[in-house]
């Protein structure tokens, strides 16, 4: 059990070494760069660079491909937070480490949130390189960041999750799709904790359950913004079929590559999203 004041004690000393590196930026939207996705920090202008491990109670990651610090700057006109790079469970991340940067987020006056990864596809009609927009979750990572925390006085303790991802940014990326042209689907994103891939019974059972996507990140993520009230739009590029699904058999490799292959259609949906979200006014309250 984290107690609520030393979590708001936590957040208020990262929050103020974040503030002092990032000076007079003052980003609207949070941006989380999964596997694969990393690259698109590079596009972020007037950058101040900030390592994880040099913010107060932040893990470093650790996993291949994420670079692990915090990017602040201008992308597409818009100021904007990236993660370049996140934290899972699956190298040893509590939820609360994992939703820790979410909330500090928050603290800094952010109020949306676009959440990406790489994702297995078990719905069979999607294709390796398509993007997923998110339109609900099913989180069997078998943990809650609100579970693990004294949470009265951050946040109410219960709260909804009906339209986790926001319908009207779910709308943005649709018109981003039908604008850039790049292939869009829109389905259900089922998180696990990993790091192993499922079996091909696993995935089987996931889709009897309603799972379009599968991988290891994001549902803590969305739980941490929610709970806060921030508005989430969650994306995920198809990496590849999952376990079983036409004979497949998911490897880090192949998802590495398709990431390097997808980097300019993942920028150019991205330069047609977050204008547009940052022209929505969304009234949300803070930590
Ligand atoms: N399963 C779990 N996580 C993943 C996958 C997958 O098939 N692809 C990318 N991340």
């Amino acid at each position: 059990m984290v107690e609520r004041n030393e979590l708001a004690e936590r957040l208020n000393r990262a929050a103020d070494a974040l503030r002092r590196r990032i000076g007079a930026r003052r980003p609207t939207i949070g941006i989380i760069l999964g596997s694969g996705l990393n690259p698109l920090a590079e596009k972020i202008e007037d950058a101040a660079f900030v390592p994880f491990r040099e913010v107060p109670f932040m893990r470093q990651s650790t996993a291949d491909g994420h670079v692990g610090r915090f990017v602040c700057g201008d992308f597409a006109g818009v100021c904007v937070l990236a993660m370049q790079g996140r934290l899972h469970g699956y190298e040893g991340c509590s939820a609360v480490d994992v939703a820790f940067p979410i909330w500090l987020m928050n603290r800094l006056g952010i109020r949306q949130l676009v959440t990406t990864n790489a994702a297995g596809a078990v719905n069979a009609a999607y294709q390796v390189g398509d993007f997923c927009v998110m339109n609900d979750q099913i989180n069997l990572t078998g943990r809650n960041p609100i579970a693990n925390l004294d949470a009265a006085g951050l946040a109410e303790r219960f709260f909804s999750m009906l339209d986790c991802f926001d319908p009207r940014l779910r709308a943005i990326a649709r018109e981003a799709a039908l604008e850039t042209g790049v292939r869009v689907q829109e389905g259900v994103y089922l998180g696990v904790l990993g790091p192993s891939f499922e079996t091909r019974a696993e995935i089987r059972a996931f889709r009897t359950l309603g799972a379009d996507t599968v991988a290891m990140s994001v549902c803590e993520e969305v739980i941490a913004a929610r709970h806060v009230g921030m508005s989430v739009l969650g994306m995920s590029l198809i990496t590849n079929m999952a376990c079983g699904i036409q004979g497949s058999s998911p490897n880090e490799e192949e998802i590495r590559d398709v990431g390097a292959s997808r980097e300019d259609a993942f920028e150019a949906l991205m330069r047609a999203i977050v204008p547009r979200m940052a022209g929505e006014a969304f009234c949300a309250p803070g930590v």
